[in-house]
């Protein structure tokens, strides 16, 4: 196909061909699967995107909360579906990724979320707590994009829109005090999606990520214990310790405050919708312009 023709056939899938009456903001139809969509950033993100139109699958591992947001979804009018299963199991992605094409027949958007931190100074990190950070933010979102390919790499599925949005964070961008694991992994995942963006433009793929600063969320507030991520038999404690006084000092974020979780799902949903149609193999900073 001629470069003009393919722009002309993207140009009409995604507005619709001139004129243009279509919302670039909607994702109407879109079938996006979100990993850790159960709370936080994911669930700001599947609310936010279930307005604008998409068909919604929420992964957890915590099952509870995984069914509560997609009923939640349900009873808004969303057409949405959850699996719930630990992703740090090395087969679960590929029945993860089957289940929903099963559900919905295709998926759209995957936005690689799901995470947690195991802090440490390097000194004291073992190689366990290096390990699972690894996996959980540089394997699994591995598994997930490959458990895709046949799918997205089908010549039947060339125009269908398709996305990744991985999530970083600015540890992985300029490092963190006690997190050497947490932004060595961090910083992995912008190569990977840029490895992906190179790769799968070809199959008409996007794929970018999002850096984010402070966001408000469980594993930012400071741990009281009865936050836990159950993990293989083991219970992982989230939050950052108020002793972190300069990570907590806002007067370095020239926004003055931390980030919400509506902050952080409305660059998601730039970045799935076709506002964002020229888009990839960028990392998008959402910081309230910390590190400046
Ligand atoms: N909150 C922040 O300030 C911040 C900053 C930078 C990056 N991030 C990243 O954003 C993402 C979302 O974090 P959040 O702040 O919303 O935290 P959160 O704890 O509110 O949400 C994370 C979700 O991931 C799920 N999860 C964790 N391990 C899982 C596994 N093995 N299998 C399936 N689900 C699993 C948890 O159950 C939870 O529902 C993470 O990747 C995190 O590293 C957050």
């Amino acid at each position: 196909m001629a470069p003009t023709d393919r722009l002309q056939q993207v140009r009409e899938h995604l507005v619709g061909g001139a004129p243009s009456n279509k919302d670039p903001t909607r994702v109407d139809g879109h079938v996006i699967l979100i990993t850790g969509g159960a709370q936080g950033i994911g669930k700001a993100a599947a609310d936010l995107l279930a307005r604008q139109g998409a068909k919604i699958a929420i992964n957890d591992v915590d099952a509870a909360k995984a069914k509560a947001a997609a009923d939640e979804l349900q009873a808004a009018g969303c057409d949405a579906f959850f699996l719930a299963g630990d992703l740090l199991d090395e087969a679960f992605p590929e029945r993860l990724v089957n289940a929903v094409v099963a559900r919905f027949g295709r998926i759209n958007c995957l936005i690689n979320n799901a995470g947690f931190c195991v802090d440490s100074a390097v000194h004291k990190m073992t190689d366990a707590k290096f390990d699972i950070i690894m996996k959980i933010h540089n394997y699994t979102p591995f598994r997930m994009i490959r458990a895709l390919s046949s799918h997205w790499m089908d010549p039947a599925n060339l125009d269908m829109p398709k996305s990744i949005i991985n999530i970083s964070s600015t540890s992985g961008l300029h490092g963190a005090m006690g997190q050497i694991n947490y932004s060595t992994a961090k910083a992995g995942i912008i190569g990977m999606t840029k490895t992906i963006a190179a790769e799968w433009g070809r199959y008409n793929v996007r794929c970018n990520a999002v850096a984010y600063g402070w966001i408000d969320t469980r594993i930012t507030r400071p741990p009281d214990g009865s936050e836990t991520v159950a993990l293989a038999g083991q219970e992982i404690v989230t939050g950052i310790p108020l002793s972190a006084k300069k990570w907590r000092d806002v007067s370095d974020i020239p926004l003055q405050r931390p980030g919400t979780t509506s902050d952080a799902a409305g660059v998601l949903l730039f970045l799935a919708s076709p506002l964002a149609s020229y888009v990839t193999g960028t990392c998008v900073e959402c910081t309230g312009g910390r590190y400046l």
